[in-house]
């Protein structure tokens, strides 16, 4: 058993370390999140990379492509499981995950069609394919690093206040306040969808590594509860302070209701 799954059955107290880098503009982050994705690719070219949608990773993937182009990162052995999609968009719908990452990453570099994986939210089964994903994950040994961001609530993947810490992957259901966050890259609200396939809490938790983004001060608030608030499930991303091998990236914005000494 890890530590954080005896945490929360009340055998660990001691809430584990942290990293966290406190960038001085967004183009610094996206910079420096790369850096760390590249240099887990680099010394290990099979790497099992958990991947995030959502504005906040695009400046990052960007930075990506043009270490692919300009220094020849090689993706052509790594693995890549997403960590949500809408349920009931087409793929090729412009705002269905599949698309974004298609758009964001990988038209641009060099990654095998083999090995992307992205949740099925078109299964006519979508049980049996959150069963196969998570099945899919184990068989590889894992993810290496997951790359997450966060929701204005405190959201991981598509994981809303109240998920059970050991959720696995699975059908969720939207809140209004996270379809209204998305609603920004879709016509209009009613075109967001009710309801998503997302990896589970423990799912991201055991991961080897996590790196988690936020961008800007509309997400100060979730941030400073995340890193330093109660580990609660009113707060999914507080699940975080329980893992042994996080990094922080964050801009001067999502930084600035942290603690001062
Ligand atoms: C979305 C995604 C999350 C993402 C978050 C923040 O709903 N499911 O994986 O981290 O919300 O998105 P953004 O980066 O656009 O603020």
């Amino acid at each position: 058993m890890l530590k954080w799954e005896e945490y929360i059955m009340g055998k660990y107290k001691e809430v584990l370390f942290m990293k966290i880098i406190i960038c001085a503009n967004e183009q610094e982050l996206d910079r420096k999140a790369a850096e760390e994705l590249a240099n887990h690719i680099r010394r290990n070219p099979d790497t099992v990379v958990g991947l995030a949608t959502g504005g906040t990773p695009v400046g990052m993937y960007k930075q990506l492509i043009d270490m692919h182009k300009n220094e020849g990162l090689d993706f052509s052995r790594a693995i890549t499981f997403n960590l949500d999609e809408y349920v009931g968009i087409p793929y090729d719908h412009p705002c269905s995950y599949h698309a974004y990452m298609n758009d964001n990453l990988f038209d641009h570099v060099n990654i095998s069609r083999d090995n992307i994986n992205i949740p099925d939210g078109l299964s006519e089964s979508l049980e049996q394919a959150c069963t196969e994903y998570e099945e899919k994950i184990k068989s590889v040994g894992g993810i290496d690093i997951q790359i997450l961001g966060i929701g204005h609530n405190g959201h991981i993947g598509f994981n809303e206040p109240g998920t059970p810490f050991d959720s696995i992957t699975s059908v969720v259901e939207l809140t209004a306040s996270t379809r209204e966050a998305n609603s920004r890259f879709f016509d209009s609200i009613d075109d967001v969808p009710t309801h998503a396939v997302s990896m589970g809490i423990k799912t991201i938790m055991h991961a080897k590594k996590i790196v988690l983004l936020a961008k800007g001060a509309d997400k100060a608030d979730a941030m400073a509860k995340a890193l330093y608030g109660p580990v609660t499930t009113d707060v999914p991303a507080s699940v975080l302070q329980l893992h042994p091998n996080v990094t922080v990236f964050v801009d001067e914005g999502a930084g600035s209701k942290f603690p001062t000494k």
